[in-house]
């Protein structure tokens, strides 16, 4: 008896030695982490990250033949994490003092929320980038360094054939710092700096497109859908069961609470790395409704549900196919490529107007509010897309004579242009690519699309 009382004990003892690391490392993790939306961190969209920040898997880039060398990237980058804005912060502040003076669960998490938990936000912090988005961008740099070595070397920053252009928003010009940080750290460059240009006529095009603005931007009606799932069953229940663990009336729990609370999570997690009680005020199916909201709202205000969302960005696409094409044009004529690689920082209302434009994550089924059972599996999902740094990269390959190509990588994995898949891989022929986009190269006219005509500016 006793001996077997003692071997369960050392049992415990030793599988606790292999295990509670494990279980410890596991916990840290909010089982809801993965619907955080736009809100989400970039190391649950690649789980390999968690394990090693710096790791790359060289061979998922896998060019047609071996002669196949990079000669340009175009990286679009979303910022890095950031703290929540002024206007988020004072909603937390008011579920704070409700879960603090209201609430009567008594469930221990919430005795936690309620004698340990701080409120730390304070509205001055209003978007900026946190340390964790330091790190972010300073670890993607490495990291792309380490995928295209001959792009993103010593010599072509020292050579000026890496330009840097960013939103004047304080958190990617930031995130510009960091990024370049990242790189003369990795190279240990004391002597020099180097430039970048601020440019909201390219990354910030979504406020001086006047028709998106006047549609869509300030027109509530625009995202009618999202409204109307507020008022769906479905979200209904999750506000009731968020009300339910609290213990508080239903009446006090509305979709901008339940939305506050899943922030609450989000940036914990995101800026602490914390698993924090918040999070028990959801399940995953509840988590799951939150998201599709988010996900209805990006659908609505940024991608497929107006045509001027994606419209506004055709002065980035213009952008980034022209540098595509001089670094074709001078490969051709066996110049120096004047541009190795172009880093531009922005928002996620940058990068996702553009991937709707390239046709990207686009569903057979329009987005709505009553259609959240059937829409389960769709692609357009803002957790996969946007986390913090999600990145649009496009790879320019010389594969000898006349073979260029073009590799799309979305957050470090290859992507396939929709419509394009039937070419090798995911690395299609340039010129194919410019064939599938030939109305919008031809087109695409921000001045013509954004600008309200005369006859309709009368109205
Ligand atoms: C790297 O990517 C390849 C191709 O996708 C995959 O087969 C391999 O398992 C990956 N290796 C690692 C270490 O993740
Ligand atoms: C919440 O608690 C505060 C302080 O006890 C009280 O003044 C307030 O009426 C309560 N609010 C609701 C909606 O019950
Ligand atoms: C961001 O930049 C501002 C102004 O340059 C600086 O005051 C601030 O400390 C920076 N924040 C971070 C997190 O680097
Ligand atoms: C910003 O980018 C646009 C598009 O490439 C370009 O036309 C414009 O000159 C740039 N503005 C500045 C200030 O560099
Ligand atoms: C606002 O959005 C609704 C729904 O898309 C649309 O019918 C209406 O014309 C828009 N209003 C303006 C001023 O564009
Ligand atoms: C949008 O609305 C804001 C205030 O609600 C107003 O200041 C701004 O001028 C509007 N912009 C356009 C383009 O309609
Ligand atoms: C252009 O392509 C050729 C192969 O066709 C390659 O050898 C050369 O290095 C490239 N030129 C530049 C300037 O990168």
């Amino acid at each position: 008896m006793l001996t077997l009382a003692f071997r369960s004990i050392l049992y415990y003892f030793v599988s606790c030695l292999f295990n509670c690391v494990v279980t410890q490392d596991d916990s840290s993790i909010p089982m809801i982490g993965k619907y955080f939306s736009t809100k989400g961190r970039y190391e649950e969209v690649n789980p390999y990250l968690r394990d090693d920040i710096l790791a790359v898997n060289r061979s998922i880039l896998q060019p047609p033949s071996p002669q196949c060398r990079p000669i340009h990237l175009t990286a679009i980058i979303r910022h890095g994490t950031r703290y929540p804005t002024a206007k988020n912060i004072k909603k937390m502040q008011q579920l704070y003092n409700l879960v603090l003076h209201n609430a009567t669960g008594k469930q221990s998490w919430l005795r936690e929320i309620q004698t340990e938990w701080k409120m730390w936000y304070t509205e001055d912090m209003d978007g900026r980038l946190v340390q964790k988005g330091v790190k972010d961008h300073k670890h993607l740099a490495v990291r792309l360094s380490k995928l295209f070595p001959s792009l993103i070397s010593e010599e072509k920053l020292r050579g000026g054939l890496i330009k840097f252009i960013t939103s004047s928003k304080h958190r990617c010009v930031n995130s510009t710092l960091s990024f370049k940080a990242g790189l003369t750290e990795l190279w240990d460059i004391t002597d020099r700096e180097f430039e970048h240009a601020v440019n909201d006529t390219l990354m910030r095009f979504f406020e001086r497109c006047t028709r998106f603005l006047q549609e869509v931007g300030n027109n509530s009606s625009a995202v009618h859908e999202v409204d109307k799932f507020k008022q769906r069953p479905e979200m209904r229940r999750v506000q009731q069961k968020i009300a339910d663990r609290l213990g508080v009336p239903y009446s006090l729990i509305t979709h901008d609470e339940a939305e506050v609370a899943l922030y609450l999570c989000a940036y914990e997690f995101a800026i602490k790395a914390v698993n924090s009680p918040w999070c028990q005020l959801f399940d995953e199916a509840d988590a799951q409704v939150m998201e599709y909201a988010s996900d209805l709202r990006e659908f609505w205000k940024r991608g497929y549900g107006h045509d001027i969302n994606s419209k506004s960005s055709c002065i980035l696409f213009h952008d980034v196919f022209s540098r595509l094409d001089r670094a074709a044009r001078e490969n051709k004529s066996d110049q120096q490529i004047t541009e190795a690689v172009t880093v531009q920082i922005g928002h996620a209302d940058t990068i996702l107007p553009l991937l709707t434009l390239l046709g990207f994550f686009s569903d057979s089924d329009t987005l709505t509010s009553t259609n959240y059972l059937t829409q389960a599996q769709h692609s357009f999902r803002t957790s996969l897309m946007m986390p913090y740094a999600a990145n649009l990269l496009l790879v320019l390959y010389d594969c000898g004579g006349d073979d260029l190509r073009l590799q799309p990588l979305l957050n470090e994995k290859p992507v396939t242009f929709p419509g394009l898949t039937d070419q090798q891989g995911s690395m299609p022929l340039y010129r194919d690519v410019r064939e599938h986009y030939k109305d919008l190269l031809n087109g695409c006219d921000f001045e013509a699309e954004c600008h309200l005509s005369k006859k309709s500016a009368k109205i």
